[in-house]
């Protein structure tokens, strides 16, 4: 249990309550504290690259709300960025995430991530993730989007799966790290859990730890630990159709929030331009962007190429100008999709670069080496989130938030395809370089109480939890979408707010689940989105809004 006294938690007003005394007593005895010297909320590229780095200096728990390796890494498919041969360099690298970005980058996080990035690809060979090579022995580099040279490392179409792989099996083998599967984060513990009143502007705000729900025990215990590490991934699942597994709630960024973390760039989520067309399944499959960079050419449902009027660098623009493009075209001709054909290429080569897709496609009955692939735009990762700097701190000491979840500055207001791997991992690297250095400054807060859910009753209403949810993807899709409006962002502001007090009351009244965490949660982020979108009185990268139709960043 928490380590307050005793008689100041069952006695809060000093006067003996005996029913309130027992009722708290029994939560206390009941209730689970554990203590860590880094606690690491996400089992993807980010959080297990920290790990593995902390791991030789502290304690490590890793929780995650389900496998280990349902994560937005395990689904990775184009391949991870690292100059690796001339003609290639960091200056073109760093020139090219700059110009994608549309001008609101941090040169700093890009210089940072793009030096950094060979050492970093080294680490993940040497925890055994294996990238193709071609038959001389040199590593096989694909081309994706805004990219001028080939450096995109990868391992067939499955690239984020090897890397997911080889870094469970490293973590599982570390003496020091223990992984608690099926846990899921509530809330970080801060000062305000103690009773203070603490704003984003409140001096020497601090992260103890977090109160997690272990969801086989339906028990929420704390977790106390020196450091915290919120590596929690993007948040697709915010709207209706995308490509990110269902655990992509935005929940490490709405519980930063919450705690008064600073978060930026919010409004730029990137749409992917080739998603599969297949209405029935979420999420919805990629198809990757490497095969664009392999030379596959997006078509119009009459076969007409169209690309040309938007772009000098046709399919291969950057994704906000090709994902808005292929939007353009279907709604001018009330279509669903556009097509996708890589048919000119040859069928045992396609075979042997894209397997998972040709197999995926196949399985729904299009031979892709004969058959135009049905694509459709869909939200894809987004570029903003919590603030951090160069070491991945957060506005809060003792926090650092790592990955998707994070914003580092490195993408700006469009991310260059295949930058997140690589800025996943070297930001998890800085944290570990920077939290070690400093872990003997800290001892758990042992002040913390325990998690007080008295009163609460199980929730009866899933029914409301379930269409709320669905709710919140129709209002950021139709609303706070690819183009957006001053309009259509008011009347997505005027929805989630009442969703928001809705949801809030009735989070009050019921007993933590996962499902009402992750609408609070996904609530929270499209108010963030959709505020900072508002915010935002220009069309740039990719925020584009009608009202302001010229883009603030011209690319060519
Ligand atoms: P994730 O890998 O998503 O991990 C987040 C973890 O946090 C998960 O384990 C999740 O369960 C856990 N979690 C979330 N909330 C909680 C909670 N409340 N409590 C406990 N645990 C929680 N990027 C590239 O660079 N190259 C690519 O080729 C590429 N292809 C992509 C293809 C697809 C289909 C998708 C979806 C993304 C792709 N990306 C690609 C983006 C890239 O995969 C992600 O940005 C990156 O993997 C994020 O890693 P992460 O560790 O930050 O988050
Ligand atoms: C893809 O393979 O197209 C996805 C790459 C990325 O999102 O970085």
């Amino acid at each position: 249990t928490a380590d307050r006294p005793v008689f100041a938690q069952v006695f809060p007003g000093g006067r003996p309550d005996y029913r309130a005394f027992f009722i708290t007593l029994r939560r206390i005895i009941a209730h689970k504290t554990m203590k860590t010297d880094f606690l690491v909320i996400g089992s993807g590229a980010a959080g297990l690259s920290f790990a593995l780095k902390a791991a030789a200096h502290g304690h490590v728990t890793i929780v995650t709300k389900g496998e280990m390796n349902e994560c937005n890494t395990n689904y990775a498919q184009g391949g991870i960025c690292s100059v690796t041969y001339a003609p290639d360099t960091f200056e073109k690298h760093i020139r090219d995430t700059l110009v994608c970005g549309a001008g609101k980058c941090d040169e700093a996080a890009v210089e940072l991530v793009v030096k950094r990035a060979p050492e970093l690809i080294r680490d993940l060979i040497a925890w055994g993730t294996k990238f193709d090579k071609t038959p001389d022995g040199r590593f096989e580099l694909n081309r994706e989007g805004g990219h001028t040279e080939h450096r995109i490392l990868h391992h067939e179409d499955l690239t984020g799966a090897e890397i997911e792989r080889a870094l469970i099996t490293s973590v599982r083998k570390h003496p020091n790290i223990t992984v608690l599967e099926h846990h899921f984060a509530i809330d970080l513990l801060t000062q305000h859990h103690l009773g203070e009143f603490v704003t984003r502007h409140t001096r020497g705000l601090a992260c103890f730890g977090a109160y997690v729900l272990n969801l086989e025990s339906n028990e929420i215990e704390t977790v106390l630990a020196k450091f915290t590490v919120v590596a929690a991934g993007g948040c697709g699942n915010v709207y209706s159709s995308t490509t990110n597994p269902s655990v992509a709630t935005g929940d490490g960024i709405a519980m930063c929030h919450r705690a008064k973390a600073i978060t930026e760039n919010m409004e730029f989520i990137q749409f992917h331009p080739t998603s599969l067309y297949h209405p029935a399944e979420k999420p919805n499959f990629l198809i990757t962007e490497a095969m664009r960079g392999y030379g596959a050419i997006l078509r119009l449902q009459n076969g007409e190429e169209f690309m040309d009027k938007y772009h000098p660098m046709k399919s291969l623009a950057p994704r906000d100008v090709v994902a808005r493009a292929i939007y353009r075209e279907m709604t001018k001709r009330g279509s669903d999709f556009v097509y996708l054909d890589v048919t000119h290429k040859d069928p045992d080569a396609i075979r042997s670069h894209f397997p998972n897709i040709y197999e995926k496609c196949l399985s729904i009955g299009i031979d892709i080496t004969r058959q135009y692939i049905p694509v459709v735009p869909c939200a894809h990762y987004l570029c903003g989130g919590i603030k951090v700097d160069l070491d991945a701190c957060t506005s809060i000491r003792r926090l650092y938030a790592v990955g998707e979840c994070s914003c580092t500055g490195l993408h700006g207001g469009n991310r260059l395809a295949s930058n997140s791997l690589i800025e996943a991992v070297v930001y998890a690297d800085a944290a570990a370089r920077h939290s070690l250095a400093h872990v003997d400054e800290y001892d758990f807060n042992t002040a913390v109480p325990a998690w007080n859910d008295e009163g609460t009753l199980s929730n009866e209403e899933k029914v409301l939890i379930a269409q709320d949810a669905k709710e919140v993807g129709q209002i950021m899709s139709n609303y706070v979408g690819i183009v957006r409006s001053d309009l259509r962002l008011k009347r997505a502001w005027t929805r989630l707010d009442l969703l928001y007090e809705e949801t809030e009351e009735l989070f009050k009244r019921v007993k933590a689940t996962r499902d009402i965490c992750e609408l609070r949660n996904m609530i929270n982020v499209g108010y963030l989105i959709t505020r900072q979108a508002i915010e935002r009185k220009e069309s740039r990268g990719l925020h584009y809004t009608i009202d302001y139709p010229k883009h603030a960043y011209n690319y060519k």
